[in-house]
């Protein structure tokens, strides 16, 4: 898919079909994400893959949507603060590095033709629970991954010149 397309395509996914997530779509969506780049080359991000097959009663507790429990794969990225890069201000860019790997993962999906939805919103201590985070790791953004079973809705965008100013 080029890349203008992908953009494109991409949209947050609010209702899934059960047909699984191949072992080959996951591992190219993981090494994407793994070839996402973070601040000085730290890398203080680890990504949970959570099969959900079974596992619906945690998931509920985590983020207590009916299509969040659809999808047969759940993908959490965490933050490591201690590994993070801090500016000399003070400001962890931990947050930024986990969004870029999130979005890594996100438009790899999209490119193996599968559903996504970014997660902010959902309960910290069940997340943890639930997936068997260890000591030092925060869980900070979530995505269900599964083959869609909606439609996008219409993308609304603000007009590119409210958001974009150039200094000359
Ligand atoms: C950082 C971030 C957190 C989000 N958290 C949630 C969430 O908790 N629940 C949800 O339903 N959508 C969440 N979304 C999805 C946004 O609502 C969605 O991306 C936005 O409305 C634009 O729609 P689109 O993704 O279909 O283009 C989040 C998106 C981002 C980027």
């Amino acid at each position: 898919m080029e890349f203008p397309e992908l953009i494109r395509r991409r949209y947050s996914v609010r209702a899934y079909a059960p047909a699984p997530v191949s072992e080959e779509a996951l591992a190219r969506i993981l090494e994407a994400g793994r070839l996402a780049p973070t601040a000085a080359n730290r890398q203080p991000f680890r990504i949970v893959v959570f099969d959900a097959a079974g596992r619906r009663q945690a998931l509920g507790r985590v983020y207590a949507r009916p299509w969040f429990l659809q999808a047969p794969v759940v993908l959490c990225v965490c933050g490591v603060p201690e590994e993070a890069w801090v500016r000399k201000d003070g400001r962890s860019h931990m947050d930024v590095d986990a969004a870029i790997v999130m979005d890594h993962l996100i438009l790899a999906a999209t490119d193996e033709g599968l559903g996504t939805c970014w997660i902010a919103n959902f309960d910290m201590d069940a997340a943890r629970e639930a997936f068997e985070l260890r000591p030092g790791e925060v869980p900070l953004l979530l995505t269900p991954l599964g083959h869609a079973a909606d439609r996008p809705a219409p993308r609304e965008r603000r007009p590119l010149d409210s958001l974009v100013r150039r200094v000359r």
